[in-house]
């Protein structure tokens, strides 16, 4: 029987978790099981930074980016010795089980608390939309909007001095922020780890947009982590009819309010994951998948390929 759950967010935080934490809280205190809040991530459970959440604790904070439990990258947490003294902390605390909170790196330390004993569920916790095992992570629906918003802008600004706007956006290794802000904003231009990117190519595109289209401004969406956008700004400048500037919108993608539907989705996985501890299941991670919640093992989770964006890329293609 489960009588205390430990809740945790970590890798990067996105907009989200907070209502995650909350809907974990409120849902377990209604089924009578106490609930302890780790701070600081995988860090907290190797220092024993444990603070009791009560009804009130969670209060005001289902519309706040970030995570006020604070995160953190631990990659020595995939070290045993390192899980054994978590464990350890886990059981003095009278902590049987817990909801984890975060990226693929995340449900990997959940999976190994798991296997020692300590039953663990995932929830999907990041801006990249690049957890496998499911449809939407909690955070992307928000910074989509920040991404879009913030392109809107620099269309009005490149439009009335005929520029090329490129824009770097984040994702790690993933290109759905980069590809649903290139169509939801009309870009000129996508470039992501899945289109692959050939300088000479880029360039190309710009002199025929700019000479036989006559577009007088262009947009560029670009995933980070490619190239140096700055320099490529630079080469748009001196080989295309456009002056080229570069913006990297940076970690203004991770804040903000989160949207309704990433508040509705933290709180249903929350309500999930609560419902698969009270009934012992851990290992396992919540995910979304054609519009219904869903769970399955965390290793099948991470051996899973990635849904293919190959419909979508077509789509932009089509509507250039
Ligand atoms: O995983 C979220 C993310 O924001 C990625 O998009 C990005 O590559 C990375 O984290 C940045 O990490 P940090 O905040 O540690 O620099």
């Amino acid at each position: 029987m489960v009588r205390k759950i430990g809740v945790l967010t970590s890798g990067g935080d996105a907009p989200g978790m907070n209502a995650a934490i909350r809907a974990v809280t409120r849902i377990a205190l209604n089924n009578g099981v106490e609930v302890v809040g780790v701070k600081n991530g995988y860090r907290g459970l190797l220092e024993e930074t444990f603070i009791p959440l009560e009804r009130g604790s969670v209060s005001d904070i289902l519309d706040r980016g970030g995570t006020f439990l604070g995160s953190a990258r631990l990659p020595g947490f995939r070290e045993e010795a390192m899980q054994d003294e978590c464990v350890k902390h886990l059981r003095r605390n009278g902590i049987d089980a817990l909801v984890v909170i975060g990226g693929d790196g995340s449900y990997r330390g959940a999976l190994a608390l798991t296997k020692k004993g300590i039953n663990c569920i995932g929830l999907p916790g990041t801006i990249d939309n690049d957890i496998p095992g499911t449809d939407l992570t909690i955070g992307f629906d928000t910074a989509l909007r920040t991404c879009v918003e913030n392109v809107d802008k620099l269309r009005d600004t490149s439009s009335s001095h005929h520029r090329c706007s490129i824009v770097e956006v984040m994702g790690n290794h993933c290109g759905d922020l980069a590809l649903y802000t290139a169509i939801s904003c009309g870009a000129e231009m996508v470039i992501t780890p899945e289109t692959g990117y050939d300088e000479i190519e880029v360039i190309e595109r710009l002199r025929y947009l700019g000479n036989a289209v006559r577009k007088n401004h262009a947009i560029v969406i670009i995933s980070e982590k490619i190239t140096d956008v700055e320099a490529l700004a630079k080469k748009v400048t001196l080989n295309t009819e456009f002056s080229g500037r570069a913006t990297v919108l940076g970690h203004i993608q991770r804040g903000g309010s989160p949207t309704p539907s990433d508040r509705m989705l933290a709180s249903r996985m929350g309500e999930k994951a609560v419902d698969l501890l009270m009934e012992g299941i851990g290992g396992q991670c919540v995910g979304i998948i054609d519009n219904s919640l869903t769970a399955m093992p965390i290793q099948e989770a991470l051996e899973r390929p990635k849904a293919s964006r190959k419909h979508l890329y077509r789509l932009f293609d089509r509507l250039v």
